[in-house]
């Protein structure tokens, strides 16, 4: 009884890393949501948020998609924002000064093509940035394929971006629907030394339709855009899971996809995640999110007598 008192009082660790960065507290954003302009990016940095993930930079500043390109309502999220960043020169301008905030700095970045990818590498690694997320799943540009649909691109891409930098570099994928899709790319990153990989992005091809309105949810694409929030936390556990076995626990991954709670954070990293991204939640809470989650995360881990939240990463059971 006494023993259980004093546990119960002894802060817990909740500190993980990412490839060779270090979180002092595992949550962070989903790239792009607050993380487009310098003055969210200064909002985020005194949040509670673990990290930084910068809006996925394009070459030159993109406006994006017109309206409405978002939609949302308490189980799921819409989008078709077509990639809206102030261009990738905006973000190398502020990555030194933000370092006064203390937290990884993960730059994520999205070309049109391979050679997109290449400049865009070029200029970001030159700079203080503490980590690179390669996005090869934005969903909603028409014209512009998912690469990550293309293994040998995929391949092609992230082997030249290895050999040039020593940063942490990790791959931003989407859902695959097939077994043999998600252990041929696990295998892939693992032999390529890819340090990380955020699952999952947005499940693309979806649509909303309002049956007394009789309008599709979204302007752009024709109504078609790209499905987040808690309808996704299923799919993205069930990926988290299969890399995870298909990679020995050997690939750190930052699990994202209908994250709302501490409880859900817990379920993310049991299933393997070593850190956990909020997208659609900061969407609608704001950035108080964080400091909920995190007092939420902390009850669990003194209910439960865990002292360290790392420990737990991909320990979740199955059934004999
Ligand atoms: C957009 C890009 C993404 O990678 C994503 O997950 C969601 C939206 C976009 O800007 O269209």
């Amino acid at each position: 009884m006494i023993t259980s008192k004093i546990l119960h009082t002894i802060k817990p660790s909740l500190e993980t890393s990412i490839g060779n960065i270090t979180f002092s507290f595992p949550v962070c954003n989903g790239s792009g949501v607050w993380s487009s302009s310098r003055d969210e990016l200064i909002k985020l940095g005194s949040s509670d948020a673990g990290a930084f993930v910068y809006k996925s930079m394009t070459i030159h500043e993109r406006s994006g998609n017109p309206g409405p390109r978002m939609f949302m309502n308490d189980f799921l999220s819409l989008n078709s924002m077509g990639l809206p960043n102030k261009g990738v020169k905006y973000y190398c301008d502020i990555v030194n000064e933000f370092r006064k905030y203390n937290k990884p700095q993960i730059a994520s970045i999205a070309g049109c093509s391979e050679e997109e990818y290449f400049t865009l590498f070029h200029k970001i690694n030159s700079y203080p940035f503490d980590a690179i997320e390669v996005n090869l799943s934005c969903p909603n540009i028409v014209g512009k394929r998912v690469f990550a649909y293309d293994l040998d691109a995929c391949s092609r891409i992230l082997s030249k971006m290895r050999s040039e930098t020593t940063k942490s570099l990790g791959v931003k994928l989407p859902p695959y629907v097939q077994r043999h899709e998600i252990e041929k790319m696990a295998k892939q990153l693992m032999v390529l030394g890819i340090d990380f990989v955020t699952l999952i992005n947005c499940y693309p091809l979806g649509a909303v339709i309002n049956a007394d309105t009789e309008l599709v949810s979204l302007k752009p694409n024709n109504g078609i855009g790209g499905l987040g929030g808690n309808a996704l936390k299923p799919i993205a556990l069930g990926q988290i899971l299969l890399y995870n076995q298909y990679t020995g626990g050997k690939l750190n991954i930052i699990g994202l996809g209908g994250v709302e709670t501490g409880r859900d954070v817990y379920e993310f990293m049991l299933a393997g995640a070593s850190a956990v991204g909020i997208a659609t939640t900061l969407l609608h809470e704001g950035l108080s999110a964080f400091t909920r989650i995190k007092r939420e995360l902390i009850t669990i881990l003194k209910n439960k007598h865990i002292s360290r939240l790392k420990d737990k990463i991909g320990t979740v059971r199955y059934w004999n």
